[in-house]
Order: structure tokens, then C-alpha cells, then sequence
């Protein structure tokens, strides 16, 4: 997606113009990944733009801060306050928002706590993650021979950069062998998530998705899918998933802020189901979007009007 390059950023507290939102190539964040952010989508409803599960994100992100032992020099509600604003001052109806929060600029070395913590929002348009057929018709996908990172290696609940550079394997082996995505396993072989997703299956009527120990982000997406499957009253089970059920399950499903719900229609090219959207995942789909976008009863008070 191009950035439109005349947008503002939120940067420590003040509004900067885009072009101006830069950072010293001797940051911290910079030669050894110490940045926490976030991904979220803002909707166009009929009330206007509308950020979804805002605050659920700000406080991942203050989740992955302590994990790290950042201290961001803000509160959740001045960050929830800040992406707000940016988005505000972008204009538009639609747009993804990235908060970050990183060591900054001061000396260099491995020992992170002399660098400040910095933080920054940034907003640019962006549209179906994986393509524009992809919500419609699926996506083929491998699974990845890169695994995710041991649980006692980089902790996966806190969604930092570094954590990126193995999605990035896991992403770039897909594109070259032709997928539009990979599915990572952990470090014990069980099915764990994509490169930028979480990941659900169903069989005979059940949906299954991996637990947090399979070394998978906490996604609110994820979680989102859970309650609305619920309100649907589809069983959800969280469990450990091996590897062959991906071979036989009726439905496999990409959920995230990026892809939101996407079919997954092959994995190492053996159809899943009929080789479409299944029904579970259709209507867990139409659900999704309808809540996001406003179309339906906000009834889990997840949007923010900007
Ligand atoms: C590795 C990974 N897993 C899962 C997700 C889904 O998380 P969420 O639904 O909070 O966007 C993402 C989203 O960025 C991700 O990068």
C-alpha cells in the first residue's frame, strides 16, 4: 500500500508533519529491535470513522512494554487520547493505525535501559491484506518449514518487532514458493499461527484454534471471533493442534486486523473442504464485518467513534 505521503504523525506528544517523522540511525530500536506495536483498523460506519477495540490494543501494547521493561512515559488513556487525535487530524474514513513504542536515541550497546522510551502513531490507508479476492475466495498457503520462536526464546504474547524478522522468513518462503501466506508451527511441531494472523479451524461443526502456549500472539481479533462465534452459538475449543489437521479440517481461517477473516482455501496444495469459503467461515465473516463497520449493534461496545 503507498503512504500518502501529507499525513501527520503523533510523535512524544506532538503532531508532525509525515515527512518530518523520523528518528536518529543510531535509536536503539534500530540495531537491535527494541520497539513494541500495535495494529489497528479504524471503519467507516454510518457515524462516521470508527476505531475498533482501541483501548484492547493500547493495552496490549503496555503488555508488551512490561514484558520488556519499558516504561512508556504515558498512560493508556493519553495513548488511546493520542491515536485518536492522529486519526482525527489525517481526515478520512478508513485507515490502519500503527502506535509503536521503542528505545530511542542516547548510547549504544546491547543494555537497552539508558534509551528512552519513545512513542510514536502513525496512520496511512490500508486495504485486504492478502489481495483483493482473498476474503472471498481464499488463499493458498503452506506451512512454513520455519518454526515460531520457543516459548523460553522471544516472548510471543508481546508483539515486538524482533518478532517480525521470523514472520518475515515464514512470509518470504511463501511468496517465493508462489503462497500467499505460511502457517508457522511452534517449537513442539503443533500448528501455531501465520506470519500476521491467528489461525482457526473447523471440523464437524466445531471450531478449534491453537491456546496461547503454541507460542501465538493474543490477537483481538482472535478473541473477537470467539465472542461472535459464541453469540452465533458455534462451540469454539481451544487446543493444541497437530500439524495432519490442517490435512482433514472442513474450514481453515486467517483472522487479524490486517486480513480480518480470510478463507484459507489450500494448504501445501491439498484443498481445504470444497475449496472455497466454508459456511462457518462465511458467516463468522459476514458477522465480523457487519460489527466493525457498524452495520450491526455495537452490543460488545468495541468501536470508538473518532
Ligand atoms: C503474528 C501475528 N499473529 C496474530 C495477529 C492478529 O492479531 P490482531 O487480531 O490483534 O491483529 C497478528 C496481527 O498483527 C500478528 O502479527
Amino acid at each position: 500500500m503507498p503512504f500518502s505521503r501529507t499525513g501527520k504523525v503523533w510523535m512524544n506528544g506532538r503532531m508532525v508533519a509525515w515527512d518530518d517523522a523520523t528518528i536518529h540511525i543510531c535509536s536503539h530500536v534500530i540495531h537491535y529491535g527494541s520497539c513494541i506495536f500495535e495494529g489497528i483498523r479504524c471503519y467507516k460506519t454510518l457515524k462516521g470513522p470508527a476505531i475498533f477495540r482501541l483501548r484492547e490494543h493500547i493495552e496490549r501494547l503496555f503488555d508488551g512494554c512490561r514484558i520488556y521493561r519499558m516504561e512508556i512515559p504515558y498512560t493508556v488513556d493519553q495513548i488511546v487520547a493520542a491515536t485518536v487525535e492522529t486519526v482525527r487530524a489525517n481526515g478520512g474514513d478508513a485507515c490502519y493505525i500503527r502506535p509503536l513504542a521503542y528505545r530511542g536515541y542516547e548510547s549504544l550497546g546491547v543494555d537497552p535501559f539508558p534509551c528512552p522510551i519513545d512513542v510514536a502513531v502513525a496512520v496511512w490507508p490500508w486495504g485486504a491484506y492478502l489481495g483483493k479476492d482473498a476474503l472471498e475466495k481464499g488463499v493458498d498457503v503452506q506451512v512454513s518449514s520455519w518454526r515460531r520462536e520457543a516459548p523460553d526464546t522471544l516472548p510471543a504474547m508481546a508483539k515486538a518487532s524482533a518478532n517480525y524478522m521470523n514472520s518475515q522468513l515464514i512470509k518470504m518462503e511463501a511468496l517465493v514458493n508462489g503462497y500467499a501466506e505460511g502457517i508457522a508451527l511452534d517449537s513442539f511441531g503443533f500448528v501455531s499461527e501465520g506470519s500476521g494472523e491467528n489461525l482457526f479451524l473447523v471440523k464437524k461443526g466445531t471450531i478449534y484454534t491453537p491456546p496461547l502456549t503454541a507460542s501465538i500472539l493474543p490477537g483481538i481479533t482472535r478473541q473477537s471471533i470467539t465472542t461472535l462465534a459464541a453469540d452465533l452459538e458455534i462451540p469454539v475449543v481451544e487446543r493444541s493442534i497437530p500439524r495432519e489437521m490442517l490435512y482433514i479440517a472442513d474450514e481453515v481461517f486467517f483472522v487479524g486486523t490486517a486480513s480480518e477473516v480470510t478463507p484459507v482455501r489450500s494448504i501445501d496444495r491439498q484443498t481445504v473442504g470444497r475449496g472455497m469459503r466454508g459456511e462457518i467461515t462465511g458467516r463468522l465473516q459476514s458477522e465480523y464485518l457487519a460489527v466493525v463497520t457498524g452495520q450491526k449493534d455495537d452490543r460488545h461496545h468495541w468501536l470508538t467513534q473518532v
